[in-house]
């Protein structure tokens, strides 16, 4: 298993999986090919729907196999996959969540129009799995300021940083520019991974992903202090996350904690960890005002070389109405 830590591979995930030992790893993460036709350099992407299915269930089993009693298994597809995913690992692990990845994609013709993705949640024993509880900051109106959502009543309960991540991600976007992509044709956003990776490891843990592309889940693991196994058939992919990977530093912690970030803004945080980070954050002293009232997070960081730097919180802000009407 040594061998394996922290390595990008190059070759087929089923041989490599087949050597990793049972029970080792904290948590696999796939998002294999979806039978597409996507460009890929190497893989063709297009084969007929029965050998598609009998290959997955071959590394499904196997990704099943190498999680760790504690662990967990995620696995990104279209929903029309996924359903046959689900199928199969519910004969060998325990159903979580399907979480909902609200991405709007291309239009396909006479279809609703597809705008998410999912993520199947599986564990192998849900009394040993590890799971952390996730928050994600308020949304607000960028013109006024107040929370996009009215909580009526239940203003005073409000939780200062933000509710508790749901099933429904819609606060995560696909990569937008190709100035923030590798040549590769669906490559995953790092704080979506890196949210993952908070609600279900702790640090140290090992993340193995059999289908690697150009390192999204080799980067989350490295900017969370988490160790990786990353695996992808084509080299030129490989070479780029390597170079990645081997230039790739840790998030600066808050306090001590690991949290996500997406250009300078927090884009998770896990639940256990709030007491550590409050004092970070200049919250309004009535929670009430959490309404109109942003918290801040201004005081010092300290980064893991022990200096300090500020955190710059921006909190997602969309348009409300008040903004559409002007
Ligand atoms: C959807 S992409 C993964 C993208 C990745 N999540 C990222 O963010 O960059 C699927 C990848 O699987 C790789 N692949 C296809 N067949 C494979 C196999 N048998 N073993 C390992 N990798 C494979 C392809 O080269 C491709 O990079």
């Amino acid at each position: 298993m040594e061998k394996f830590l922290n390595q990008i591979i190059h070759g087929d995930c089923l041989e490599l999986m087949r050597q990793v030992p049972s029970d080792s790893v904290d948590v696999t993460f796939a998002d294999p090919p979806f039978n597409l036709k996507k460009k890929y350099n190497t893989y063709e992407d297009h084969r007929d729907e029965a050998a598609y299915l009998d290959w997955c269930q071959e590394w499904l089993f196997e990704m099943v196999r190498i999680t760790k009693p504690s662990g967990s298994i995620f696995v990104h597809n279209i929903p029309k996959w996924l359903t046959y995913y689900a199928g199969f690992l519910n004969e060998f692990a325990t159903f979580r969540h399907w979480i909902a990845w609200d991405a709007p994609t291309a239009p396909m013709g006479k279809t609703l129009q597809p705008s998410h993705y999912g993520i199947l949640f599986y564990v192998k024993d849900p009394k040993a799995n590890k799971f952390y509880e996730i928050r994600y900051p308020h949304k607000r109106c960028r013109k006024c300021g107040y929370l996009l959502k009215d909580y009526g009543g239940k203003k005073k309960i409000l939780h200062p940083f933000g509710p508790l991540v749901s099933d429904t991600w819609s606060d995560i976007h696909r990569i937008r520019h190709n100035k923030h992509r590798d040549a590769h044709p669906c490559q995953l956003p790092v704080h979506l991974l890196e949210r993952l990776i908070l609600m279900s490891t702790d640090d140290g843990d090992v993340i193995l992903d059999p289908f690697m592309g150009t390192g999204t889940t080799a980067v989350a693991a490295a900017r969370l202090g988490r160790s990786v196994i990353g695996i992808d058939v084509d080299s030129d992919y490989v070479d780029i996350t390597r170079r990645k990977f081997a230039q790739e530093a840790p998030h600066p912690k808050i306090g001590d904690v690991w949290v996500s970030f997406y250009r300078g803004e927090i884009v998770t945080i896990a639940d256990k960890d709030w007491e550590l980070l409050k004092p970070y954050f200049v919250i309004p002293e009535d929670v009430k005002h959490i309404d109109f009232e942003k918290i801040r997070g201004g005081r010092a960081i300290a980064t893991p070389k022990g200096q300090t730097s500020q955190l710059h919180l921006e909190i997602q802000e969309e348009y409300c109405e008040c903004y559409e009407a002007t």
